[in-house]
């Protein structure tokens, strides 16, 4: 890896963001998409994080305050400019001129629709303009090269960049295609950005036209080739979904590497973001959403959807466990079939192992949460809160109607619907009492046998 000396240059990199997305045919703007729970801007700006020492802008559309919004959340030092209008990639670089006047060493153009980007390419790509490239290029061969600018060369050279619709058929046949980053030197900047013309099939400014710019100012451009996995530009919904399993690949092979236990990790779906710890088991067929934690020792059966969630060391999470924003499970912890927790803290030991709903709570150590118990938090207007008690045993069946308290080591008789607070140590009961009726059946079979309709039966 060439990225000696790149410490001490200073970066400012560049990402495009205001391409309308088209081809998506979606109402959202393309860079909002996501992958592996994180949006593809996300994704561009947390490999910039990571390959660190760059000054940060990011150009979006008119009016795309969402963009801006989602730049300032993930990257908050991260400057925004607004090109006003399409005309370009290269019109998009210079909607950032402000800030490039102020003559960074290197400065880095990226897509902010190539997410697969690795940190350490961004380096080797900075390592081009040390090793005296006026303008770097990665260049990568895709299976399929349609929609890619081709790279031009002779030998090692890198003589131009042509766009797929200004190709001739001999240009189109070369497979080495540009990956769309770019590394330009801060010193050369703006005089080969403000060379560029737009007289091409489209009209627009062409950023890839800075090759032959740079080499018609005595300049030279290198390219660097590189995995169709790192820049996959995703315009499709098809690109999205295939780099949406390029970066599951990835993200299972370091979860495994870091020491989880996946059985069939081509099952399981990760976000970027999701922890998980040493000896956690996953079974088949999970799903994790963003923000998902997951202690040493843990095990997430089949079929169970989490997000927004902590699970604690040791505990036991499924299957067919739904863990929903705000659930905090401490340690040993189990939550089993057809549970569905949010917004609720349980605390170590207790159990939840069959069909109930646990919303805005609590639920002290040990406690036992039986069958089908029900928070009943919501009033149709507003969200209450269920506190139960360390070794409380809710029976089955239970509802407890928030706001409500169970008292430590508290019961609840099984079909109760609770709407008062239970004292520590008592038991409550909100059912109908049992009536037997000893011999109604028999006295229903003789009054039928006398032939005595009209829906009567005995007393
Ligand atoms: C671009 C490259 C092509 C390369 C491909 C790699 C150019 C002219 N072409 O084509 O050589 O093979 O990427 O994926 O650079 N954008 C703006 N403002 C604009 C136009 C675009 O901000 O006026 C942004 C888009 O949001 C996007 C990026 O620039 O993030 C690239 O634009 P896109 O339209 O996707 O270019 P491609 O046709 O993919
Ligand atoms: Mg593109």
């Amino acid at each position: 890896m060439s990225d000696r000396g790149a410490a001490a240059r200073s970066c400012l990199a560049i990402v495009l963001a205001a391409g309308e997305g088209t081809r998506m045919r979606s109402t959202l703007p393309k860079v909002l998409h996501v992958v592996a729970g994180r949006t593809l801007l996300a994704h561009v700006l947390t490999a910039l994080a990571r390959a660190g020492g760059t000054q940060t802008a990011v150009v979006v559309g008119p009016d795309r305050e969402d963009v801006a919004a989602e730049a300032k959340r993930v990257a908050p030092n991260a400057q925004t400019f607004v090109q006003a209008e399409r005309r370009g990639t290269a019109h998009a670089v210079l909607a950032a001129k402000e800030t490039i006047k102020k003559g960074a060493d290197d400065i880095l153009v990226i897509f902010g629709d190539t997410p697969l980007i690795l940190p350490e390419t961004l380096a080797r790509l900075r390592g081009a303009l040390i090793d005296g490239a006026a303008v770097a290029v990665l260049g990568f061969r895709p299976v399929d090269p349609k929609g890619y600018g081709r790279l031009v060369t002779q030998g090692n050279e890198l003589l131009a960049i042509v766009e797929e619709a200004d190709a001739t058929d001999a240009e189109r046949a070369i497979t080495l295609c540009n990956g769309g980053l770019m590394a330009i030197a801060g010193k050369y900047a703006l005089a080969i950005l403000e060379k560029i013309g737009n007289v091409n099939r489209k009209g627009e400014f062409y950023l890839t036209d800075a090759v032959a710019v740079a080499r018609g100012m005595a300049l030279k451009a290198a390219a660097l080739e590189v995995s169709e996995d790192e820049v996959s530009g995703i315009n499709t919904k098809a690109q999205l979904a295939a780099a949406e399993a390029v970066t599951q690949q990835r993200l299972r092979a370091a979860a495994m590497e870091a020491g989880v236990t996946l059985v069939a990790p081509e099952t399981v779906h990760l976000c970027a973001d999701t922890k998980l710890g040493n000896d956690v088991t996953v079974e088949p067929y999970v799903v994790f959403g963003p923000g998902v934690t997951v202690e040493d020792g843990a095990t997430i059966r089949s079929f169970s959807h989490l997000h927004g969630a902590h699970v604690g060391m040791g505990a036991i999470v499924g299957p067919y466990a739904r863990l929903r924003p705000g659930a905090k499970l401490e340690e040993n912890v189990h939550i089993g079939n057809f549970v569905e927790v949010k917004e609720a803290l349980i605390e170590a030991g207790a159990k939840a192992n069959h069909l109930a709903y646990i919303g805005d709570a609590r639920v002290g150590a040990a406690a036992n949460i039986g069958a089908g118990t029900i928070t009943c938090n919501y009033d149709g207007a507003a969200k209450h809160r269920t506190d139960i008690g360390a070794g409380a045993f809710i029976g089955s069946n239970s509802s407890l109607v928030a706001p409500v308290k169970i008292g430590d080591g508290a019961y609840t008789g099984s079909g109760s619907v609770i709407t008062k607070d239970v004292p520590a140590g008592s038991l409550a009961l909100g059912r109908a009492q049992q009536v037997v009726k000893e011999g109604w059946a028999e006295r229903l079979r003789a009054l039928k046998a006398v032939g005595k309709k009209g829906g009567k039966t005995p007393g």
